[in-house]
């Protein structure tokens, strides 16, 4: 752009007036030698990451109701810190064994209720993003969703596989349904919600658990301020429904709908 402006200016002039030729003269030689430079340095300023790399933003853009945590210098600082509690050996040992009844009796109170609201069937394709050791798929499948899958940084055979939410490791319109409680953790919500579109098929579920109060989790990558700014980066998707929940800390359940 900027060297098109300047080739047409010098153009112009040197065509209709013959008054300066010495300055013309000069103006375009000067122009001829920065060239090199202007292109030197339109290249070296070109913005590269199609892959986030590094989080200098404290809101996602365009949407101030999200804030992002700082302290993740990296993408991979990021991901770092994840793995460190999700491959906490005495963690894992938790929620493989106190925790693991407990909370699949709570996610099949959950999942019953969507269940008889027509929002999820026994025949849904299923994910559970961010599923840690899987609770929330081993309650979908003891009540009749048998066809549900889990991802995570780490993975848990068989109920959960290895999968990064910011891109998630299926193709477009895969599931019936998607659920999540982990919203909390994405460093870029921008991403880990049109990644939820990308792989729902048209009219599937997406149901997320979110803390709308403070949360004070270490491993939180952002703070949520209220629904609409969730609701906004779900673009391709109607609101259901939100309603108080009391989900492990969570307090607040939206269901969205992608459209046809
Ligand atoms: C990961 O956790 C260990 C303790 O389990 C701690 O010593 C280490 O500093 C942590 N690393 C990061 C990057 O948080
Ligand atoms: C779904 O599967 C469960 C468990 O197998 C079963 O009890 C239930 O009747 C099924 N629901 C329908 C609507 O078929």
């Amino acid at each position: 752009m900027k060297l098109n402006n300047n080739q047409t200016q010098s153009q112009t002039p040197s065509t209709t007036s013959s008054l300066t030729p010495i300055l013309l003269r000069l103006f375009t030689f000067s122009l001829f030698l920065s060239l090199p430079l202007l292109l030197l340095f339109s290249l070296q300023t070109t913005p590269t990451p199609k892959t986030p790399t590094t989080t200098t933003t404290k809101t996602t853009r365009n949407n101030p109701g999200i804030r992002i945590r700082p302290g993740y210098p990296t993408y991979q600082s990021y991901i770092q810190k994840q793995l460190n509690k999700t491959l906490n050996p005495k963690l894992r040992h938790l929620w493989t064994t106190r925790d693991w009844d407990r909370k699949i009796s709570v996610f099949k109170t959950f999942f019953h209720r969507l269940q008889s609201s027509s929002i999820l069937s026994n025949s849904s394709k299923s994910l559970c993003i961010g599923a840690r050791v899987g609770q929330e798929v081993e309650a979908l499948r003891r009540i009749g969703v048998s066809d549900s899958i889990g991802i995570d940084l780490v993975p848990c055979p068989p109920l959960v596989m290895h999968g990064d939410f910011h891109r998630q490791p299926f193709s477009d319109n895969t599931f019936d349904f998607e659920f999540s409680n982990v919203f909390d953790h994405a460093l870029f919500p921008d991403k880990f919600v049109s990644e939820i579109e990308r792989t729902l098929k048209p009219g599937g579920f997406c149901v997320l658990h979110v803390a709308l109060s403070t949360r004070s989790d270490k491993y939180s990558a952002n703070d949520l301020l209220g629904v609409d700014p969730l609701v906004k980066l779900f673009r391709n998707s109607e609101l259901v429904r939100v309603k108080k929940v009391d989900g492990f800390g969570l307090d607040t359940e939206l269901i969205f709908r992608k459209k046809q």
